[in-house]
């Protein structure tokens, strides 16, 4: 099973967003994994995108174009003669006007410029936010591939993201099966883990905000997670296996926030980490079920949360996104003061 080294060299791949959380990470193990790669990047000279020209084979395999998702040309050019394409760019932003046109149009581009190329095929990458957002789905129902997210709904809760993600994958879907494009969609919750981007992206504030001392509470709610590596290693299972088809829910495990917080403050207790829930009226929100059993029938191993949690808080250390304490200077503070 191709999952870890294997070598597919002579093959190029277009990767729309590169520069990107998840992206760049996709790039790496392209990379590792002997792919030449033609990364997306709507300024390739911005400092954001500098740790690319890090990643191992990056000088000899990597190059950058210039492409904005609303400009076909540019997606054109950058998407001849590759063999495939991974397309992670997408605005994450709940702001109708920034989210929804990038990511629906951007998304029927690049399957355009997709079918025009002959590419083999294309991975896109969705979110579990074109999943799972259903008022009326039981709390029994295991959620897998066959779900959809409730446009209405969505747009009634102002939930721009998740909306933009579901028409952007329709529209991925109806695009390909007019164009007869080959088509797999990658769907991930929450990813966290390493960054290799300099630059702090929304999914990590997710985390950075319980450490920084900016969440004073957590909510009463639920949130799944995946670490990025598993998210990168999945889009590369499903390009490479012929036999991939469909859509992959890409998810370790779902969480409360409380026992988020549980697991940092048993890490990393020297971060003023909120232990109190802004809810103490409403009963404990409870879990959804799910399934990543197509994911793992490809090979893929999930990483553990808990790991995730801990990689995410060092790599934001690393990155100096977050001050190094010791625990010790800070117990001894506290007995002091
Ligand atoms: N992180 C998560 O938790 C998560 C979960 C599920 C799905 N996803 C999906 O995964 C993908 C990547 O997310 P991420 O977390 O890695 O986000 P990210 O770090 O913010 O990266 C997003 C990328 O999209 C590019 N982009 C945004 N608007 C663009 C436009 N109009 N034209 C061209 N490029 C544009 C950005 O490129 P520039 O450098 O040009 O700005 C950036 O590289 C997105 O499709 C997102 O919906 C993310």
């Amino acid at each position: 099973m191709p999952v870890e080294g294997a070598s597919v060299s002579g093959q190029t791949v277009c990767v729309t967003g590169a520069g990107g959380f998840i992206a760049s990470w996709i790039v790496k193990l392209l990379l590792e994994r002997g792919y030449t790669v033609k990364g997306t990047a709507r300024n390739p000279d911005d400092s954001k995108n500098a740790h690319l020209w890090e990643l191992e084979g990056a000088k000899e395999r990597l190059t950058l174009c210039k492409a904005d998702l609303l400009d076909y040309e540019s997606l054109r050019a950058a998407i001849n003669g590759c063999d495939g394409i991974f397309h992670t760019a997408s605005p994450v932003t709940d702001d109708p006007e920034q989210m929804v046109e990038p990511a629906v149009n951007g998304t029927r581009n690049v399957i355009n410029a997709a079918a025009e190329a002959k590419v083999r095929r294309v991975v896109f990458t969705s979110s579990i936010g074109a999943v799972y957002m259903d008022p009326n789905r039981s709390p029994d129902k295991v959620v897998d591939e066959t779900c959809w997210s409730d446009l209405e709904f969505c747009k009634n809760t102002k939930n721009w993201y998740c909306y933009g993600k579901a028409v952007a994958e329709q529209a991925a879907w109806a695009v390909a099966e007019e164009r007869g494009v080959d088509l797999v969609v990658v769907n991930p919750v929450l990813v966290l883990g390493p960054l290799l981007q300099s630059t702090v992206n929304a999914s990590i504030i997710h985390i950075l905000k319980y450490l920084t001392g900016s969440a004073k509470t957590y909510a009463n709610s639920v949130q799944a997670y995946v670490h990025v590596k598993d998210v990168a290693l999945a889009h590369i299972l499903v390009f490479e296996m012929p036999s991939a088809c469909g859509r992959y829910l890409c998810a370790e495990s779902v969480l409360h926030r409380g026992e988020v917080v549980e697991i940092l403050a048993k890490y990393f207790r020297e971060y003023p980490i909120p232990m109190k829930c802004s809810d103490e009226v409403k009963p404990r929100a409870k879990p959804y079920k799910f399934t990543n059993q197509r994911l793992r029938d490809l090979g893929l191993e999930f990483t553990p949360v808990t790991q995730c949690l801990c990689e995410t808080v060092k790599s934001l250390q690393e990155k100096g996104h977050l001050p190094v304490l010791s625990s010790q200077i800070d117990d001894a503070l506290r007995i002091h003061s």
